[in-house]
């Protein structure tokens, strides 16, 4: 599913972003250009980014 329409991110774009070390929206703005446009994708990203880091603990 397209999470950045802008910069037509998907989740598991996203998903293997983070297994690859991404942490945290900074790093998914630089991997992957995440919210640097309309910044609509932002709270969907973060999800994701929660999502994963709570799987972790
Ligand atoms: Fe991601 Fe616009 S949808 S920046």
């Amino acid at each position: 599913m397209k999470i950045c329409i802008c910069n037509n991110v998907s989740d598991s774009e996203i998903r293997a972003a983070i297994e690859n070390g991404a942490q945290t929206m900074r790093d998914l703005r630089e991997e992957l250009c995440v919210g640097t446009e309309c910044g609509k994708c932002a709270c969907a990203a973060k999800r994701i980014l929660r999502s994963h880091t709570f799987e972790d603990l």
